[in-house]
């Protein structure tokens, strides 16, 4: 049979010297935890409540400030003008009960939706965390969302209460009447009282802070993040506070958290990596966090490195492609010898990239990671006590068993390509796609979760990323569906239908390109499209617009009408068009 994977395989493996480690892995003897690691065991990681129960949020927070790193720095915050805050803690403990203390005056019930709209700040933070303690499903919601994008999260959870601040709150009218459950608007910032808005600075400073932190069955949900899928609206995808034990876990043997290090993680609040490796997991782990805001700049990435003195680093290729096509010089220019550990993911990271940060970050290779969403944290990946190899996923953790297999759920023999699965009931797998369990029933099928995604596992035991089994496009790592594109596009005025896909691109791994059919009276310009571009962005999205449009007389259909994305992907890369049965242009 032939062996399919070498084609993937670039290069030497990178070989480390683990007698040069500044600090001995979390992880030691891989191969023997993949046959004896239970999850039970990882369960002594989290405290529980002597009645059995959990809240995430207080392994995140209160265990330490009621504990020995009371006055350990937890947050860094760097608005990226020169505004530095550090926050203790104590003083996160106090703040977040402060907040939760507002949420419960506001009557929030436990399980009940309150979704976080805020710029990168400490005030993000506290709110999520404090809605978990209530009792509350947090969702936080990426700054770049316009109303349709508010609108369809808010509206599908029957959120309750939105935070926001006095910008962002703007996107929220345009649809407000258009959410019968959306009852509290918390403003960070001038709020509006005439408009019914609640004030954030003032409401804490009224609060208390003493706060009982729920305790929740470990079955009960602690967030919620929407997610793009191939059809229709982003879907809910919630998670359990069990989720705690493994998010912890992996933050230690993945991202090698030890408690003197300095982290940084690039990721918003919006996207599951900040939520997970930007907040819960490395908090959970006593670990000081440094959060950057402002948009992504070279110069003032490595500058926060050299500041914070940062030694772990969790970012994603596509930054590291832009940081890459600056050049070494602007790196050579900061002292970035804190670093110690680099990771990335969310798309996959060029052989390239690995070999680049050998060379400017003094022999620190990226380990690549690879999880989802759904997962609620990394499953598959470069562990620090292994050789990488470059283009590779890496290996499964101990617990994940993960296999390639066929439509039908047969294992594949080693070296073909696939459908890349996991076997359900890791601790942080998702528990529900909220009001959709037929959409959550997709997932599961011959005992198998399937991820979405096709791989290959070399003769080593490494997994290769090939590409997603659907039309979720990643766009600079961020996960966009090609459906709520095409929706936003369709309420232009000049727009009566359109087929969007993801188009490889050099530096943001796909770019989204839009075909659309223009409405008549309308003609193709530049003007044209640009205002359509805007308007995309305008409604749905800051980042999730067609940055290619191409206008054509009819889109390839099925016979029932679908859209066939495949076919104007293959036609757009030259590839061949495949099975075209079903085609009714
Ligand atoms: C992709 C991000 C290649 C993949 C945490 C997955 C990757 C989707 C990698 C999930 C990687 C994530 N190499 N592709 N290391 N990591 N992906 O939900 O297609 O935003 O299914 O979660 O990103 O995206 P999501």
């Amino acid at each position: 049979m032939k062996d399919e994977t070498s084609e993937l395989i670039h290069g030497e493996a990178v070989e480390k010297d683990l007698a040069l480690l500044r600090l001995k892995p979390n992880l030691q003897g891989y191969d023997k935890l993949r046959k004896t690691f239970k999850w039970s065991d990882a369960e002594e990681l989290i405290d529980w409540y002597p009645d059995g129960k959990v809240n995430s949020a207080y392994n995140v927070i209160d265990r330490h400030a009621l504990g020995m790193n009371k006055d350990k720095i937890a947050l860094i915050h760097d608005d990226g003008q020169g505004n530095v805050q550090k926050i203790s803690f104590e003083e996160m403990y106090r703040e977040t009960n402060k907040f939760a203390n507002v949420l419960a005056k506001l009557g929030i019930r436990k399980q009940e939706r309150v979704f976080v709209f805020l710029q990168r700040s400490p005030e993000l933070y506290v709110s999520f965390l404090a809605a978990i303690k209530a009792g509350a499903i947090a969702s936080p919601m990426f700054p770049a969302f316009g109303p349709d994008a508010i609108r369809d999260r808010l509206l599908d959870s029957g959120a309750v209460a939105i935070v926001t601040d006095t910008e962002l709150v703007k996107r929220v009218y345009p649809v407000r009447n258009q959410l019968p459950d959306l009852k509290h608007i918390v403003v960070v910032g001038d709020a509006n009282s005439e408009l019914g808005e609640i004030s954030y600075e003032a409401e804490m400073r009224a609060a208390s802070e003493n706060f009982e932190t729920l305790h929740m069955n470990p079955e009960e949900f602690q967030f919620m993040l929407y997610t793009s899928g191939t059809t229709g609206k982003p879907k809910g995808v919630v998670h359990a506070h069990k989720g705690i034990v493994q998010q912890t876990l992996t933050s230690r043997w993945v991202l090698d958290l030890h408690d003197e290090d300095v982290y940084w993680c690039t990721a918003d609040l919006g996207w599951i990596t900040g939520v997970v490796y930007g907040c819960l997991g490395p908090w959970s782990c006593g670990v000081t966090q440094v959060g950057l805001g402002g948009r992504f700049d070279p110069d003032r990435w490595y500058r926060l490195i050299e500041d914070h003195r940062v030694n772990v680093w969790y970012t994603a290729p596509t930054a590291v492609r832009m940081l890459m096509a600056k050049g070494d010089d602007l790196p050579a220019k900061y002292d970035l010898t804190s670093l110690r550990v680099l990771y990335s993911v969310g798309e996959p990271l060029n052989p390239e990239g690995v070999k680049w940060a050998l060379d400017v970050f003094d022999n620190k290779p990226f380990h690549d990671t690879w999880w989802q969403t759904e997962t609620g944290s990394i499953l598959i990946t470069n562990f620090p006590e292994m050789p990488i190899k470059p283009g590779s996923m890496g290996k499964p953790l101990p617990g994940i068993e993960a296999e390639i297999v066929d439509e039908e759920g047969n294992v594949l023999p080693q070296g073909h390509e696939g459908n890349l699965v996991i076997r359900p009931g890791w601790p942080s797998m998702m528990r529900q796609i909220w009001n959709n369990q037929s959409k959550y029933n997709e997932y599961l099928r011959n005992g198998w979760y399937y991820t979405g995604d096709t791989a290959q596992i070399d003769k080593e035991g490494y997994f290769w990323y090939v590409g997603r089994a659907d039309d979720v496009i990643k766009t600079s790592g961020e996960r966009v569906g090609p459906f709520e594109v095409e929706s936003a596009l369709i309420e232009h005025e000049a727009v009566v239908e359109a087929g969007v896909i993801g188009k490889p691109d050099q530096l943001r791994g796909n770019i989204i390109k839009a075909f659309i059919v223009l409405a008549p009276g309308y003609t193709e310009s530049d003007e044209l499209k640009k205002d359509i571009q805007k308007f995309v962005k305008g409604h749905l999205a800051g980042h999730a617009y067609p940055r290619e449009i191409d206008v054509v007389k009819s889109l390839p259909k099925t016979r029932s009408g679908k859209i066939m994305r495949r076919l104007l992907r293959a036609r757009e890369l030259g590839l061949p068009t495949g099975d075209t049965s079903t085609l009714e242009e």
